[in-house]
């Protein structure tokens, strides 16, 4: 009997992982609020996406664009963990390692789990494929192949970083895939079969040192109490399972896609952090309820530098949605929100909220956001017109932002800790 309660009392005293995930359309500035909570971590890891990410953290004059390694990359001591969940271009990754290298960044730290998939030039090729086959009803993906390369995993013909130990069978599975693909491939601009070959056998050289058992090395970081922060690519409302399918990325981005992505089991997690724009963008095709397609989404957009990190492509900009934010408060079971970009509804004289969907003349939930005559309700709120990048707690705001801020939190019933109100690392407004 004593040992069992030994055993019980260990499992409820192990360290919790917490995870920060994105609760929109992807793009809410998960980079910058990863950067600051991991300076309380040892470890900071990614469970799912790949290079369709795009995070962008700005240090006074470097602006640095991470795609997949973790974010927590600016705090020199942690370990930085790309979990088994992800999928992942090894040319792109190799490039992205170099990029740091350069500024100085130690990238030793990095971590790969041998159970992520590797992303290779068929997968784009097919993603752009399948995109055109698609015509008007295309998702607009960001093109790198992600969406095949999860297809791959399932229908079990993936490749893993695992593999890199064995080159010959590697070699062959790559050549097996291009041949069954070869009549979806045809015409499309792709590199031969020997350079793909080739360059992703050296791409494995290179990144051997990186590979590791991943769910042994993520469960010794708990058995020596190590604290890790978990971090999420894209948004709730991109979820396979839960966003606006079909328009919605090809991973589980909701927080419980943090287990499956790295080899945990939920009760390994602690805290659930949302981090939410204080408006909503959205990139590529799908419903998008709250959007404004007048000059005000023209506003947002160029005050909030709403452009892809990735692609490019302007985003589409709208009021926030509470709504959608109620319902990822479910999708993940939040325990608090960090809002970003505040400082974007500056000089808004009304700002809007979308507080409830309407469907035939009934209150609508969000599984309705796709439905075409789906009407919405906007409340508006009085707006300020003092700059606020200077404010770094909650009096110094102006009094419209703190009502918009407990607005916010009062809709969605979850508490605000954070705030951003400006690009740079220490426009951050905290309110614990
Ligand atoms: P995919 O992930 O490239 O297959 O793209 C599927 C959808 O997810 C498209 O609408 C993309 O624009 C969107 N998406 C993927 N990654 C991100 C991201 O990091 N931020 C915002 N949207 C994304
Ligand atoms: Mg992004």
């Amino acid at each position: 009997m004593t040992s069992r309660h030994n055993s019980h009392a260990t499992k409820d005293k192990m360290t919790k992982a917490d995870i920060i995930v994105g609760i929109q359309w992807g793009d809410e500035g998960k980079g910058r609020v990863v950067d600051l909570y991991a300076q309380n971590y040892d470890v900071v890891a990614r469970f799912g996406g790949g290079d369709n990410a795009g995070h962008q953290i700005k240090v006074g004059d470097v602006e640095i664009a991470l795609r997949i390694v973790p974010s927590g990359v600016l705090n020199p001591k942690v370990e930085l963990f790309i979990g088994g969940g992800t999928v992942i271009n090894p040319i792109g990754l190799l490039e992205e390692l170099d990029r740091l290298a350069a500024i100085g960044v130690d990238i030793s730290r990095v971590r790969i789990s041998d159970r992520a998939h590797l992303v290779l030039p068929y997968h784009a090729a097919q993603d752009r494929a399948n995109e055109r086959a698609r015509g008007t009803a295309a998702i607009g993906t960001t093109g790198r192949g992600i969406g095949p390369a999860y297809v791959d995993k399932v229908a079990r013909t993936g490749i893993t970083f695992g593999e890199f130990a064995r080159r010959e069978s590697l070699a062959e599975k790559i050549r097996q895939n291009l041949l069954h693909r070869a009549a979806l491939l045809e015409g499309e601009n792709l590199a031969s079969e020997a350079d793909i070959v080739g360059e992703t056998l050296d791409a494995a050289q290179r990144l051997s040192p990186y590979v590791v058992d991943g769910v042994a090395y993520i469960h010794e970081q708990f058995v020596h109490d190590k604290r890790v922060l978990i971090e999420g690519a894209q948004g709730s409302l991109l979820d396979v399972g839960y966003g606006t399918y079909p328009y919605v990325t090809s991973s589980h981005t909701i927080a419980g896609g943090a287990c499956i992505g790295l080899g945990i089991g939920p009760t390994a997690i602690g805290r659930v952090i949302g981090v939410v724009k204080a408006y909503c963008t959205r990139v590529g095709g799908g419903p998008f309820p709250s959007e404004l397609h007048d000059e005000r989404g023209e506003r947002l957009r160029k005050a909030g530098g709403e452009f892809g990190t990735v692609t490019g492509r302007p985003r589409r900009c709208g009021w926030f949605d509470a709504v959608a934010g109620r319902y990822a408060v479910q999708l993940n079971g939040l325990s608090a929100l960090a809002i970003t970009k505040l400082d974007v509804l500056t000089g808004f004289e009304r700002i809007g909220i979308v507080t409830d969907y309407r469907l035939r003349g009934q209150a609508a939930g969000f599984s309705a956001a796709g439905a075409s005559d789906l009407e919405v309700v906007v409340e508006e709120v009085e707006g300020w017109s003092e700059p606020i990048g200077d404010a770094r707690t909650m009096a110094a705001l102006p009094q419209a932002a703190r009502r918009y801020i407990a607005r916010l939190e009062e809709k969605l019933a979850t508490p605000v800790e954070l705030v951003s109100v400006g690009r740079e690392r220490n426009e951050l407004v905290r309110l614990d």
